[in-house]
């Protein structure tokens, strides 16, 4: 082996810093960019609130810290991600959707086609994935943060309950064969708040077991709404649910329905992701 002469071992010196230098210039450009968390303090003393960064944090701009998510319940799978759109990209979303608002349909579970009833009464319209440079963005974000990526969604549907509308109880996932050719079995729902409600409109899971000491603020919580785990709308708020469980078999418990509006005007915005790519 060769020896190394006085001036090459200073040359491998000065490269090892260099290297050290160049490393140290790239972890701090990883944490102003957000991709490397520094471990800081939790934003309350409940266990159950758990702050993660993602690499989607970028999409966040100021103040991400506000951001977080609540572990609802785990029959049904339900998480609530907190300020998860901005006012801005709400707003957009309605006023997109608003001139192509339609009476809302079911399907109907004999036939799969759609068809009107008085179990939903909202109105609403669907939107086309990708349809513009937001709307690209907020896929972006839930295929971040449900690990399924954009092309296995529906386009988004926007939804407008006013005073007295609702949805009765139901599940997302198909009953039928003609709706899962496209993409197979709906896996989860990502509903998303887009506007504040001032009474009910809640999101109300049925089947899930609920211990009303627990909750706080029970009393102000709508009729229908006790009558399960409810989620109270606020805009920005995404609540992210599945319909399947880990072993790929229908989650009954992922029942759900919207609780009539009682005061103010409730629209949100809905993904449906399914277990395959989804022809959009
Ligand atoms: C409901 O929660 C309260 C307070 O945590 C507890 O004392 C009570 O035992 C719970 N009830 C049931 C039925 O689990």
């Amino acid at each position: 082996m060769a020896k190394l002469s006085r001036g090459q071992r200073r040359g491998a010196g000065t490269m090892a810093l260099l290297v050290l230098v160049l490393l140290s210039l790239a972890l701090m450009l990883m944490l102003a960019l957000g991709f490397v968390a520094m471990p800081s303090a939790s934003h309350g003393s409940s266990a159950d609130v758990v702050e993660i960064k993602l690499p989607s944090h970028r999409h966040f701009g100021a103040n991400p810290l506000s951001r977080w998510v609540e572990v609802l319940s785990w029959e049904p799978r339900a998480f609530l991600y907190h300020h998860f759109l901005t006012e801005e990209e709400c707003n957009h979303l309605i006023e997109v959707a608003r001139p192509s608002l339609v009476k809302s349909t079911v399907v109907d579970s004999d036939t799969g086609k759609s068809k009107d009833s008085r179990v939903r009464t909202s109105s609403g319209t669907f939107l086309m994935r990708g349809q513009d440079p937001v709307i690209k963005r907020i896929e972006k974000r839930i295929a971040d943060f449900t690990f399924i990526p954009a092309e296995q969604g529906e386009g988004l549907q926007v939804l407008q309950y006013k005073e007295s509308e609702k949805y009765e109880p139901h599940y997302d996932y198909f009953h039928d064969a003609y709706n899962t050719k496209n993409g197979g079995q709906r896996i989860a729902t990502v509903l998303m708040y887009l506007s504040n409600v001032e009474e009910g409109g809640e999101t109300v899971f049925p089947a899930a077991q609920v211990n009303k000491t627990e909750v706080p603020d029970w009393d102000k919580l709508s009729e229908c709404a006790q009558k399960g785990l409810s989620v109270r709308p606020r805009m920005g708020d995404a609540l992210l649910f599945w319909s399947m469980k880990p072993d790929a078999t229908l989650d009954s418990t992922s029942l759900h329905g919207g609780c009539p509006v009682i005061k103010g005007t409730k629209w949100s915005a809905t993904k449906w992701l399914h277990v395959e790519n989804y022809a959009a």
